[in-house]
């Protein structure tokens, strides 16, 4: 039976539903992010969507850090050089830091618009941000930036997991798979 933390030559199944659940979230947020209009700033048209999951893909980014830490991390395949090493577990954490600073960006860029945002309705995160024109272009520049770095480093990320899986036949890429 798979366990639930992580051993260290695998992810447990609550890495694993971080994971794929998580991949699935974040490819409907990019397609929200780019498909919503500007006069969907407030209630719950597809900008209250991508508002509302922002704010969800934060909470459980940090939820999910703070489970990684409580957990072994599995080792990397026998002979794997330093400098690999620390560019697998670089990406990783490069993925948690860009997936807090692009939400928090989001925020910024609403509440520096003078609106605020709410999570389904659930609640609304307070606010912190005065209206200016200038923070809101600020942080719309920084919005695009984060989510491009992440969409490249999705698709790095990708590479290396299929580099693994079929040339260099390696257990990394199974022993992420749900099955
Ligand atoms: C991890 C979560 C997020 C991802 C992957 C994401 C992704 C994107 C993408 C791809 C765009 C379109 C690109 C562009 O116009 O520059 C966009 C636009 C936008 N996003 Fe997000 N976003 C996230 C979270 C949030 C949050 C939490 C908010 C606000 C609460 C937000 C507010 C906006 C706004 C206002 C725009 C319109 C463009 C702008 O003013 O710069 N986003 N997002
Ligand atoms: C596109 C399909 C994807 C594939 C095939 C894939 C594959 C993998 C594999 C095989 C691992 C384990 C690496 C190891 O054992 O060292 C892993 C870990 C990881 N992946 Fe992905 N991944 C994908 C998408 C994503 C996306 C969209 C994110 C963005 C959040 C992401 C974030 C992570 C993180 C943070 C880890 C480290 C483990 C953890 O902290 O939970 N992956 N991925």
């Amino acid at each position: 039976m798979m366990s639930l933390k992580n051993t260290d030559n695998s992810y447990g199944w609550v890495a694993k539903t971080f994971h794929w659940g998580m991949l699935i979230i974040i490819f409907g947020q990019f397609w929200l992010g780019g498909n919503f209009k500007n006069e969907e700033y407030q209630g719950m048209g597809l900008g209250g969507y991508h508002f509302s999951i922002g704010v969800l893909i934060l909470i459980l980014m940090i939820v999910r850090f703070i489970w990684r830490a409580k957990n072994p991390v599995p080792e990397l395949p026998e002979g794997t050089g330093k400098l690999q090493a620390i560019g697998a577990h670089g990406l990783h954490i490069l993925f948690y830091i860009l997936l807090i600073a692009l939400p928090i960006a989001g925020i910024a860029i609403v509440q520096s618009k003078g609106g605020s945002v709410s999570m389904f309705g659930l609640f609304t995160v307070p606010t912190v941000l005065a209206k200016a024109e200038t923070s809101a272009e600020l942080a719309s520049t920084l919005h695009g930036i984060f989510a491009k770095s992440t969409f490249f480093a999705v698709l790095l990320h990708f590479g290396m997991a299929m580099f693994h899986n079929f040339v260099k036949k390696d257990n990394v890429l199974r022993r992420m798979l749900p099955w």
